[in-house]
């Protein structure tokens, strides 16, 4: 093995001598690789449960499992019998292991001159369980759902490993999210505490977030609410329902016994979009989760004991959830959370970061690099990254550009890009290179992690020809992260992951194609859901949120290629009668959706029009919209009951195809 100390600059990948753009693993990386020989793949599918096994194998349990892996239609359980905790697995077995000492947790705030927090993994457990305690005093139980509405603060950490702790489940929100969409979560899982803050810093000003919980908590079953003081805005508090972080714990003791959890208890529950305006509640368990999460962060990153872990995503996606907290904790590296923007206080921040506390892997989303190369490459050069040994990307597929760019003004043309495929519902990545096996090619994400089975099928459920496009699909046994129903709909659950191939295959709704080595290419959503900036948000979603305004009758939104969002919400929007459009009108559009969701669901484009294309049924054509705003050719139109107003549209837009 490679010392660690000698590591900063090394040259971990090679370039393919015979294909331009492959890259392939030095001799050093795979030196330092946990995972270098590509045997690995044929062994795991030779028996993927004992691949998962001995994965699970790696972290402790308190009761051993009695079956690895059993599945009937609709159900699938992985460690069936065993016992273990998420929160011992990330803190207390490397204090057992003499490790306490090492750094667990660094924060960087967004205001540059005030100073990071550094917590040791024996401080992070401390810490934890005097939350714990304290939650525990409130009245938190095993099994009751807790909201956490924190913005990217060392106590969303700290809170989240708190709820598991007690085996209660915890549902994070987006601290981004409008009052009426936390709301809307806090409903419908019968949340009985909420957890947030009084605000945070946003581009150096202080944004307030206890005022909007405060409007999200009326008709909901929210007992108590936990505010963490961190901006110190002036908020209201409500006497007997809300309490202080800070007088929460203290006083509290440093030791709460971790409860101990069935392998398929649940752990959280994460909202996230579906195709219809209501966001469903993706379930996740203690054990299968916690295993492919310890793996693939393992595996993925090449996650050694001085690694300093960088996701950038929010805490609030389930990125944050099994890459900034459970995944880096449970393999006991240090893992790095930011509060801020990354042009705060100049577009440099991320690289200053980076250098400031030497980070190792850096993980990240395609919009965020294609925003970092319109900053231009002037602002990574000023910075020392050479501490850093792999890149990562998630979310959306990344183009070409941002990749070059990527692995040039990041990596140093030294490091593996690695670009992993996953979703709320799978919990941990499913499909990427390795780092000490490879090949790294632009855009182009992996082949299926060890012991996943993935295919690409035609309609009907048949493989297609290699190298054709189709669906993804995975099959049994379905990897041990999966998501295990949708709270409260089991009907739902089946009918949207196995209503098209049946139970034996879990359908993604991705489009993707596989190479002969089984590399494979995702080309997008096959279904009414949008990537934007890296949020997933179905096109329901937004309708319903405008549908809302008084003054609107019918609207559609369909999908619109962006050069840095990837995709944006684009809406054809029918007022009443007699209301003219106005760009106030718009404007105050935009507002009802902010209200409704958030920011980050603006339509970039509003057009009222007299009528869209229907259906002789009166189903509207989204089809055809999309294929205008995207100047794609729109195609028959014999179906409609009113092709006439296609022409219309086609002036408004400045359809050009
Ligand atoms: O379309 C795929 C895309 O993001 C979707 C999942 O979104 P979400 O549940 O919000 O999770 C995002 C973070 C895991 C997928 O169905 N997606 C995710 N990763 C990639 C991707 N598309 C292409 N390449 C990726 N690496």
């Amino acid at each position: 093995m490679v010392k660690e100390a000698t590591l900063n600059g090394v040259q971990w990948v090679v370039p393919d001598p015979k294909r331009e753009n492959w890259y392939w693993p030095s001799e050093a990386l795979k030196v330092h690789a946990w995972a270098s020989d590509a045997k690995i793949y044929a062994q795991a599918a030779a028996d993927p449960i004992a691949f998962w096994s001995q994965q699970a194998d790696q972290l402790t349990w308190s009761k051993q499992w009695t079956k690895a892996y059993e599945d009937e239609p609709f159900a699938y359980r992985w460690f069936v019998g065993g016992k273990l905790n998420l929160s011992y697995n990330s803190l207390d077995r490397h204090v057992a292991a003499g490790k306490g000492g090492k750094t667990a947790l660094i924060w960087e705030p967004e205001p540059v001159d005030e100073p990071s927090r550094i917590f040791t993994y024996q401080e992070l457990l401390a810490e934890v369980s005097r939350f714990a305690n304290a939650l525990k005093a409130l009245g938190v139980r095993k099994g009751d759902r807790v909201g956490i509405y924190l913005p990217m603060i060392p106590e969303a950490v700290i809170a989240m490993q708190a709820v598991v702790r007690i085996g209660a489940v915890h549902t994070v929100v987006f601290s981004a999210f409008s009052p009426e969409s936390l709301r809307d979560r806090l409903l419908d899982c019968g949340a009985k505490v909420l957890i947030t803050a009084d605000g945070y810093y946003r581009r150096g000003k202080k944004i307030p977030l206890k005022q909007q919980a405060d409007q999200a908590l009326t008709g909901t079953s929210v007992e108590k609410v936990v505010v963490v003081r961190r901006a110190g805005n002036e908020i209201p508090m409500q006497k007997g329902r809300d309490v202080w972080y800070h007088e929460s714990v203290a006083g509290q003791s440093t030791h709460f016994p971790p409860e101990e959890m069935d392998a398929e208890d649940l752990s959280f529950i994460l909202y996230t979009s579906g195709t219809t305006g209501k966001p469903k509640g993706v379930m996740h368990t203690t054990g299968g989760y916690a295993v492919q999460v310890y793996a693939t962060s393992k595996l993925d990153f090449n996650l050694h004991e001085d690694d300093i872990h960088f996701c950038t995503a929010d805490v609030g996606w389930i990125t944050g959830h099994s890459y900034i907290n459970y995944g880096p904790l449970m393999n006991g590296v240090a893992t790095l959370v930011y509060e801020g923007t990354p042009d705060a206080p100049d577009f440099g921040r991320m690289w200053q970061i980076i250098a400031k506390h030497k980070v190792t892997v850096y993980y990240t989303a395609p919009t965020a690099i294609r925003m970092h190369v319109k900053w231009g490459e002037e602002w990574p050069a000023k910075h020392d990254l050479s501490s850093l040994r792999v890149l990562g990307t998630v979310g959306e597929p990344i183009n070409e550009e941002a990749w070059h760019w990527y692995f040039e003004h990041i990596g140093g043309k030294r490091c593996p890009i690695i670009d992993t495929w996953w979703q709320t519902e799978t919990g941990a990545t499913c499909v990427q290179a390795l780092p000490g096996i490879g090949p790294f090619i632009p855009t182009v994400a992996g082949r299926p992690f060890p012991g996943i089975r993935a295919k690409i099928v035609d309609a009907g459920g048949v493989p297609v020809k290699t190298g054709d496009g189709g669906y993804l699909v995975m099959e049994p046994p379905f990897p041990p992260a999966l998501l295990r129903g949708l709270y409260g709909d089991s009907e739902k659950f089946r009918a949207t992951y196995f209503g098209e191939f049946g139970p034996r295959l879990y359908f993604t709704k991705d489009g993707a194609r596989m190479d002969e080595m089984g590399n494979i290419r995702i080309t997008g959503r096959v279904d009414d859901v949008m990537n934007v900036a890296g949020h997933r948000l179905a096109t329901a979603e937004v309708e319903d949120a405008l549908a809302q305004h008084p003054l609107v009758t019918e609207v559609a939104v369909v999908s619109k290629p962006d050069e840095v969002k990837g995709e944006v919400p684009v809406a054809f929007v029918l007022l009443k009668k007699g209301v003219h459009p106005s760009e106030d009108l718009k404007k105050d559009l935009i507002k009802t959706v902010d209200q409704h969701i958030g920011p980050t669901a603006r339509p970039a484009a509003i057009y009222f029009t007299e009528d869209v294309p229907k259906t002789r049924s009166g189903k509207i054509m989204r089809r055809i919209l999309k294929a205008l705003v995207r100047n794609e050719p729109i195609g028959d139109l014999t179906t409609l009951r009113n092709p006439e107003c296609v022409e219309d549209l086609q002036k408004a837009v400045g359809y050009k195809a």
